[in-house]
């Protein structure tokens, strides 16, 4: 087997990155935290055949050092720089802002592991899939496991429990998930026909009108989840496209049958909803709130941040990278250098995907790219830019009255007062543009 060694200075990344080597490529793993750790290694040890190092690791220079003690030692070893870099080492691939992926394929390249070896030992068996999605239909169109896990988890033992074709009932589905079941497994090459199929089972649902308020949540946040996951897993389908646009009539029509924010809220509490669809279902509501009171608010801009609240933050796919709201809150968590650009990234990414969605509202791609309030879509800069337009900064007062909800929530337990809310958003945008947009929210309904 092929030896690897890993220079990264982050645990949790280095562990990842190994982890997915050892899996795809087949190699052994040995990880170093600094470049120095690493020669010291090198001058040992003969046979190592491949090199993965960040271009930098606090002060020290690692893949330059890396690079002179091969070059004076004439050693032949592949390496792979993460980051930004020069190099003139020949044997150098530099992978500037790639994804674990890229890596793991750049690293199957240089140990001759081929595409096709790769492609069989990426596809698992079974794939994971959320529990509660079955929630929302009674019917699907493969066999459902569940996985067992035998000897402390060395093996895993997959159980047939739901026939294609059969129906199940929620009650059923309820009870493996206060089991413990998060996830159902099923066949990995089913896997693309069951997103399709459930993705056309969702649209049928959401369109019914005869859904209680609760099960509407339900549907919504299921809908929500799948239709984010499957464009980024499938990119613009036919079916991700019908789901997501079913998805986000029926939140709209959430904020039309759920007037009062403080009901609103509970709905969600007690519908144990999580962050990301609570996320997009409040700053729908905030935003259809400013835009039925303010002069210029019309039905067209109501769908048009609809549409950006469902999608604006798809790229971030960790629930805690979609928490981080400014640089300093980016900076104080120790991220691995992949998240942190994929965090700083996001806006722009996002407008970049979604401006090639059919028939998405005019305009809507420059709003996801300025959600953050930066003109280019880059960085959580603090101060948002003045060339920002009048519904963009509907959105961006949606997206900070919602925050303050979900926290103030998550500090007290309550759901905040009115006046808190004002008074917070007020100190936060000063300026009588902003407090323009702000004033319409002293009417909500809480
Ligand atoms: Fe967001
Ligand atoms: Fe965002």
């Amino acid at each position: 087997m092929s030896q690897t060694i890993i220079i990264e200075s982050s645990e949790e990344a280095s562990n990842l990155m190994g982890l997915n080597l050892n899996m795809y490529v087949g190699t052994d793993v040995i990880h170093k935290k600094t470049a120095k750790e690493a020669i010291e290694l090198l001058t040992v040890h003969p046979a190592i055949d491949l090199i993965i190092t960040r271009s930098s690791i606090g002060e020290e220079k690692s893949s330059n050092l890396i690079e002179s003690f091969l070059m004076e030692k004439e050693r032949s070893i592949p390496l792979l720089i993460l980051g930004e870099a020069k190099s003139d080492y020949e044997l150098a691939e530099i992978l500037n802002d790639s994804e674990l992926k890229d890596v793991v394929k750049a690293a199957g390249k240089a140990l001759g592991v081929t595409a096709k070896m790769m492609v069989e030992k990426i596809v698992p068996e079974y794939y994971p899939v959320s529990s509660s999605l079955f929630l929302s239909i009674d019917e699907v169109n493969c066999d459902i496991y569940l996985r067992l896990k035998k000897n402390a988890g060395k093996d895993l033992q997959y159980l047939k429990r739901i026939h294609k074709g059969d129906q199940f009932t929620k009650e059923e589905i309820q009870r493996y998930i206060s089991h413990g079941e998060k996830f159902f497994f099923i066949p990995a090459d089913h896997r693309l026909s069951f997103a399709n199929d459930y993705s056309k089972k969702m649209v049928a649902v959401l369109g019914r009108d005869d859904l209680s308020n609760d099960e509407r949540i339900k549907a919504n946040e299921n809908a929500f989840n799948t239709a984010n996951e499957n464009i980024l897993n499938f990119g613009l389908s036919e079916e991700t496209v019908e789901l997501s646009n079913a998805s986000i009539s029926s939140i709209s029509q959430t904020v039309k049958d759920n007037p009062s924010l403080s009901k609103m809220f509970d709905n969600l509490l007690n519908n144990k909803a999580g962050y990301m669809y609570q996320h997009c279902q409040l700053i729908t509501h905030f935003a259809y709130n400013i835009l039925s009171s303010i002069d210029w608010g019309s039905n067209e801009q109501k769908d048009k941040l609809g549409f950006v609240a469902f999608f604006h933050d798809i790229i971030l796919t960790d629930e805690n990278l979609a928490r981080i709201r400014n640089t300093k809150d980016l900076n104080t968590r120790n991220l691995p250098q992949e998240q942190k650009q994929t965090v700083l990234k996001h806006a722009q990414m996002a407008s970049e995907l979604l401006r090639k969605f059919p028939s998405a509202p005019i305009g809507t791609d420059v709003i996801i790219k300025q959600h953050h309030g930066h003109p280019t879509g880059m960085g959580l800069p603090d101060f948002v830019s003045n060339q920002i337009a009048p519904l963009t900064m509907v959105f961006i007062v949606a997206e900070e009255a919602t925050d303050e909800v979900i926290t103030y929530y998550e500090k007290t337990e309550k759901t905040i007062e009115k006046d808190l809310l004002i008074a917070a958003l007020k100190k936060k945008f000063t300026t009588a543009k902003w407090q323009k947009i702000i004033t319409p929210l002293e009417s909500i309904q809480l």
